[in-house]
C-alpha cells in the first residue's frame, strides 16, 4: 500500500489549510514508521498560490523525517501533468522542477494523462519524454496514469523498444469503480507492469463517514455523494458486515478488497486518525468468498464512480 497526497495543498476539493501541515507532518511519520515506502503526488497538485504544494510538502516532510531517523526515504512517485504547452521533450525541465520541490531526485515520474483523447499528436512525445528521462537517470523508474488498455499495449511497446521498463500504470479502482480497473489489471499482468488503484475509498465515499443527505463534505464531492450516498447505502452495509466479523472498519475493508485484487492502492489521508485506520489495511487479508460477497454487493450498485475525462481505451 501507498498513500496518495493529492488533498495536501488542495482548498478546492479537500479544504485544505496551511495550519494543517504540522498534522500531515505526523501522518507522513507515522506512515513511514510503519513501513509505508510508496507516497503519491503530482506537480499539478496544490490549488492557486498553493500550486505544487503537495510536493513541496513532501520534500519538507522527508528531509524532516530521515534528520529524525538517520536518513530513511520513502519512494516518491510523481505525475507531470500533460499540459499543452509541454510540447517539447523538454520535460526534463519539469522532471527538475519537481525534484527541486521534492528535494530529491523523483523515483518514479509518471505521464499524468494520456493525450490521446484530444491531442493525439502530443501523446508521441510524452511517450519520448519518458525514454529521457529513464536514460538520463531523473527519474529511476517510468510509470502512466490514467492509461487503458490499448493505450497501455502501445506505451509498453513503444518503452520497450527503446530499452525502458514501463513500471506502473494508476488507475481509479475502488469498489465503486471496478469495470477500467479489471480490463486495466489484464493487461498490466500480461505485461508485467504493476498498477495502482487510485481512490480506493471512492474520494471518501467507501470510508463509512457519509451515509446521509445531511452529512456530506463541502464542495464539489458533496454535489456528487449527493446523488449517490442512497443507491451506496447496501454495498456500505454489506462493507460493515464483514468489517464487524473481522473487528476491522468499512475503509480498512474496502482498501484491502484492493490488496486481494493485487493492486497497490494508495488511499489518500488528511489527518492521523485516517492514517491510523487506513494502516490497519495491511497485514491481514480477506477471505476469497469475503471478497466475492463484496464483488456481488458492487455489482447491484446501480452506477459506479465517473471516470477521469482522460482516461483512454
Ligand atoms: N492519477 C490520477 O489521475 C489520480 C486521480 C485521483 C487521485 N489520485 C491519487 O490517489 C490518491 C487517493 O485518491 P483520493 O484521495 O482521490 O481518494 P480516496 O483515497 O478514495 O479518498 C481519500 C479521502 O477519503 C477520506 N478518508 C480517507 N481515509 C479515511 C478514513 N479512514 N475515514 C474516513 N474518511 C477517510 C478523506 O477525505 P475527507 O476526510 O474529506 O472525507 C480522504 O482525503 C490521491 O491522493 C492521489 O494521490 C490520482
Amino acid at each position: 500500500m501507498g498513500i496518495g497526497t493529492w488533498s495536501w495543498g488542495n482548498q478546492l476539493l479537500w479544504g485544505y489549510n496551511e495550519e494543517m501541515d504540522d498534522e500531515l507532518q505526523q501522518v507522513f511519520n507515522l506512515c513511514v514508521s510503519k513501513g509505508i515506502r510508496l507516497f503519491d503526488t503530482g506537480d499539478s497538485y496544490g490549488t492557486g498560490r498553493l500550486n505544487g504544494q503537495s510536493e513541496k510538502l513532501l520534500g519538507k516532510f522527508m528531509e524532516e523525517y530521515a534528520r529524525q531517523n538517520g536518513g530513511v526515504y520513502p519512494n516518491i512517485g510523481t505525475k507531470f501533468a500533460s499540459y499543452p504547452w509541454r510540447l517539447t521533450v523538454g520535460r526534463n525541465k519539469a522532471c527538475d522542477e519537481s525534484a527541486e520541490r521534492l528535494r530529491r531526485p523523483v523515483d518514479i515520474g509518471q505521464i499524468h494523462w494520456s493525450t490521446a483523447n484530444y491531442f493525439p499528436w502530443q501523446e508521441r512525445v510524452l511517450w519520448e519524454s519518458l525514454v529521457s528521462l529513464y536514460k538520463s537517470g531523473r527519474c529511476r523508474a517510468v510509470g502512466v496514469s490514467n492509461y487503458g488498455p490499448q493505450q497501455l499495449r502501445k506505451i509498453h511497446a513503444f518503452l520497450q523498444d527503446n530499452g525502458v521498463p514501463l513500471a506502473s500504470n494508476q488507475i481509479q479502482y475502488s469498489l465503486l469503480s471496478r469495470t477500467v480497473g479489471e480490463e486495466v489489471k489484464e493487461v498490466c499482468d500480461e505485461l508485467g507492469i504493476a498498477m495502482i488503484a487510485y481512490s480506493p475509498l471512492g474520494l471518501g465515499l467507501l470510508s463509512g463517514r457519509y451515509q446521509s443527505k445531511d452529512d456530506l463534505p463541502k464542495g464539489p464531492r458533496g454535489f456528487v455523494f449527493r446523488e449517490r450516498v442512497e443507491e451506496v447505502a447496501p454495498l456500505l452495509e454489506c462493507l460493515r458486515e464483514v468489517a464487524d466479523q473481522r473487528g476491522k472498519t468499512i475503509a480498512q475493508v474496502a482498501i484491502n478488497w484492493c490488496l486481494c485484487k493485487d493492486t497497490i492502492p494508495i488511499p489518500g489521508a488528511k489527518s492521523l486518525k485516517q492514517a491510523e485506520e487506513n494502516l490497519g489495511a495491511v497485514g491481514w487479508r480477506l477471505t476469497m468468498s469475503e471478497v466475492e460477497v463484496l464483488d456481488l454487493a458492487a455489482k447491484r450498485v446501480p452506477r459506479e464512480l465517473v471516470q477521469n475525462i482522460f482516461q483512454t481505451k
